[in-house]
């Protein structure tokens, strides 16, 4: 009976939008010590085509706090236009929040091209430990594997986080005539599992 009802809360939880739906993917890693660090730098490289891609890195930004609009939907990268500021609060909250245009809404709104993207409660600027824009491949790996600038994250919790977050499954989906982020999610995910197990390896190390 327990299980019944749990069941049933969690079919009502993607219609009213809230929190954690997701669960779209397979969190399964290599055995330990199955991926070599070769094998684990290929998964790298695959995982920073996405990591820089702009579906990504347009809010994965520095401390100039600016969204970016970048990729071949916008012709020349550039900052985000009508004097767009997240502030340091990263959400607008200095100046006009990002929940202003950027609101939630349950049949999407990203469907006509130049559309702000409206697909989750929380639409803001990645934290600034977590800058990739204009980033280099070494530095996005070593960016993400530090505990102390990953959000204290382990590759199981990335990968976690990967399937967590509403903005991720939009960025393979934007619609609007957007490029996708490269791969699928799930290859993603399975991509940051290898990298993991490999030992979280970057070009830069000995
Ligand atoms: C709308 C802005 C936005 C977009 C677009 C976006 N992110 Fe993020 N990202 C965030 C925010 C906000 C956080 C902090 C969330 C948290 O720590 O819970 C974050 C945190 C992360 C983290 C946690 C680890 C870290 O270093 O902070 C990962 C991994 C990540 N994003 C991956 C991606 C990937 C991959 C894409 C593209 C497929 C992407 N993000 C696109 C806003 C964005
Ligand atoms: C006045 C309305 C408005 C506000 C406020 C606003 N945006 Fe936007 N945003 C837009 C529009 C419209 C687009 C789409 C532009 C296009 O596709 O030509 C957009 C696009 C974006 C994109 C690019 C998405 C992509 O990859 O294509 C990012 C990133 C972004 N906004 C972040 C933010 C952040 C962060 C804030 C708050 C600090 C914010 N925006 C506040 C209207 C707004």
């Amino acid at each position: 009976m327990k299980k019944l009802v749990l069941a049933a809360a969690m079919a009502v939880l993607p219609a009213i939008g809230f929190g954690a739906e997701g669960e779209t993917v397979t969190i399964d890693p290599p055995a330990e010590g199955s991926v070599s660090r070769e094998d684990g730098l290929l998964a790298w490289a695959r995982i920073y085509e996405v990591t820089s891609h702009p579906r990504c890195s347009n809010c994965h930004v520095g401390e100039d706090n600016f969204p970016m609009w970048s990729g071949p939907s916008y012709g020349k990268a550039r900052r985000h236009g009508m004097n767009i500021n997240a502030g340091e609060s990263r959400i607008g909250a200095e100046y006009v929040p990002c929940a202003t245009c950027h609101a939630w809404r349950e049949e999407g709104g990203n469907d006509a091209p130049h559309m702000a993207p409206q697909v989750a409660m929380n639409w803001q600027l990645a934290p600034v430990e977590a800058a990739w824009f204009g980033k280099s491949s070494a530095e996005i790996c070593n960016q993400l594997r530090d505990p102390e600038r990953n959000g204290d994250r382990t590759y199981l919790d990335i990968a976690g986080h990967l399937d967590h977050d509403l903005i991720l499954h939009w960025a393979w989906t934007p619609g609007g005539g957007r490029e996708p982020a490269p791969y699928s999610l799930q290859e993603h995910v399975n991509d940051v599992l290898a990298w993991g197990v490999a030992g979280m390896p970057c070009e830069n190390d000995e």
